[in-house]
């Protein structure tokens, strides 16, 4: 093998190795705040997802299962804020500066936000696909407005 190559891949080795497999920068907080919310927020998409597929009918309400998810989300959606703790701005966050120079009003962005979660719960317990298709949008601009706001672009 040529040198310059072989020293090319060892370079490689050593940046793999100080990142992570995911060429990130290790979450190495004691109680990983920061992994943790992220984790929380990858489980929102997930479960988002379906409920916004019977929003805009490319699967069919199935009332039961609808139910399910909206209060799966209902139960997720307090469980990031205790975890933007005041030691938890670092690498590798995307959250950006505003959530700790703006705490009162990131504090309410989370409260709107559960708001508009509680409102697709109670829609999903009845039956007006109307009603849930408006929540389901809700929620998703929710979201959208938080990050647009408090979260770093990619
Ligand atoms: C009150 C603000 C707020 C709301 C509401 C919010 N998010 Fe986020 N979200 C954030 C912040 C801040 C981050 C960055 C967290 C970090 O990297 O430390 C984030 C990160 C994420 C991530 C990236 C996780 C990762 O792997 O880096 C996903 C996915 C996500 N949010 C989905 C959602 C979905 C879906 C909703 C709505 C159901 C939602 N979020 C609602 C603030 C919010």
């Amino acid at each position: 093998m040529p040198k310059l190559l072989i020293a090319s891949l060892s370079l490689l080795a050593t940046t793999v190795a100080l990142t992570g497999c995911g060429g990130e920068v290790p979450d190495t907080h004691p109680d990983q705040p920061v992994s943790k919310r992220r984790a929380v927020f990858k489980e929102f998409t997930r479960t988002l997802e379906p409920m916004g597929l019977v929003a805009r009918d490319r699967q069919p309400y199935q009332a039961a299962s609808f139910l399910e998810q909206a209060q799966a989300l209902k139960k997720l959606s307090a469980q990031p804020w205790p975890l933007f703790t005041t030691d938890s701005n670092y690498p590798p966050t995307k959250a950006n500066a505003k959530v700790w120079q703006q705490p009162g009003e990131f504090k309410v962005a989370q409260e709107q936000f559960q708001q508009a979660v509680d409102e697709l719960a109670q829609a999903a317990a009845g039956s007006d696909l109307e009603r849930i298709r408006t929540s389901v949008n809700n929620v998703q601009k929710s979201c959208k407005a938080c990050h647009d706001t408090y979260r770093k672009d990619r």
